[in-house]
């Protein structure tokens, strides 16, 4: 193998230029040429095709964000679109991809590899939603960005005596809620896989307001049932005892210079990658399995739901009181 090309695609996530640097300067150490595909398969379609070198990737292992930029492109989920894909990457040479992204975007390498392309993908998104791997890129920062948010909303709640309903990114994954509200404090998390209803959100803010509490937290995740807004509505027709405020993090969550846990997982995911190319092992995802890098084969990462640990659940009711 003596060219590939790398991209990254879907929602961005902190990390993903550590794991593109680490992938550069592995392909490089094994005389690869690397090329990388700016914005993502609408970059591949367009044949937008730029050569990295070790110069390229100086400097940018603290960095948010992706150097390659991403997208969102709707014609690759057709089997034109994928042609066409392939096609380019034939067209350059390239003989292997690396595909940095969420599940969406390694659906997308999946059909690389069924049409015979030698493709390898790397988790990448703060969901944490990506069936096959602990964690995924990004992950860990964004779970500190919002506890950084809850840790100084908890400050002027505490001072006004008001309860905060905070909205959490994760699409349909409650995760980053479930995590955020556990290690946030929070004395109610509403989540898909676990979701309240509004009489018991209301009953145990109210609990917290009979107990004494000079404030109440209540983490939502944006995939919920219930909408922060009708929540917020309930709540102020139901008098739990505190006044009632709302503050929806958003894209805060998806920014920020990766943790020491991102960039080493990035690293060694990009690494990784790489190896399993250069030793023909293709059509499969790098997971982290405990401590160890394993290849997960993508018809099973992209069939499967990642579901949060039940122990999780336990722990938060048992906290939240
Ligand atoms: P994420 O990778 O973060 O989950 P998306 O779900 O938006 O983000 O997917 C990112 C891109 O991956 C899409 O815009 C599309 O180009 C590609 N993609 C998603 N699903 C498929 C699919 N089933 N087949 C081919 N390409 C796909
Ligand atoms: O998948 C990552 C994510 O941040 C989700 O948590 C969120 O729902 C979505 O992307 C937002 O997408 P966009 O950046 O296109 O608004």
């Amino acid at each position: 193998m003596k060219r590939i090309a790398v991209m990254t695609s879907g929602g961005d996530a902190p990390g993903m230029n550590a794991a593109i640097r680490a992938v550069v300067r592995t392909a490089i150490s094994k005389n690869i040429e690397v090329f990388g595909i700016r914005q993502a398969y609408s970059g591949l379609l367009a044949g937008d095709f730029e050569r990295l070198t070790n110069r390229e990737v100086s400097g940018i292992l603290q960095r948010g964000g992706t150097i390659l930029q991403t997208a969102r492109n709707d014609e690759f989920k057709t089997p034109q679109g994928q042609r066409r894909g392939l096609r380019r990457l034939n067209e350059q040479g390239i003989e292997g991809l690396v595909v940095i992204g969420g599940d969406g975007s390694l659906r997308g390498a999946l059909t690389l590899h069924k049409l015979g392309f030698p493709v390898v993908g790397i988790p990448g998104s703060i969901d944490n939603d990506i069936w096959g791997t602990n964690m995924s890129i990004g992950v860990d920062t964004a779970l500190n960005t919002i506890l950084d948010a809850l840790d100084r909303l908890r400050d002027t709640a505490s001072s006004h005596e008001r309860a905060f309903l905070i909205e959490v990114m994760g699409r349909n994954c409650g995760y980053l809620a479930l995590m955020g509200g556990i290690l946030g404090g929070s004395e109610v998390m509403m989540l898909p896989e676990k979701d309240m209803e509004l009489e018991e959100v209301a009953a145990a803010l109210e609990d917290a307001y009979l107990r004494g509490k000079n404030h109440a937290i209540a983490v939502i995740a944006e995939g919920s049932k219930h909408k922060i807004y009708d929540v917020q509505k309930y709540l102020e027709s139901h008098n739990v005892g505190f006044e009632v405020r709302v503050t929806i993090l958003g894209h805060i969550q998806r920014g920020g210079s990766p943790t020491a846990f991102d960039r080493l997982l990035a690293t060694r995911m990009g690494v990784r990658a790489v190896e399993l190319l250069t030793e023909g092992v293709c059509g499969v995802m790098v997971g982290l399995d405990g401590r160890e890098m394993s290849g997960v084969p993508l018809e099973d990462v992209t069939s499967k739901v990642r579901s949060v640990n039940p122990e999780y659940f336990h722990m938060a009711e048992v906290l939240s009181r």
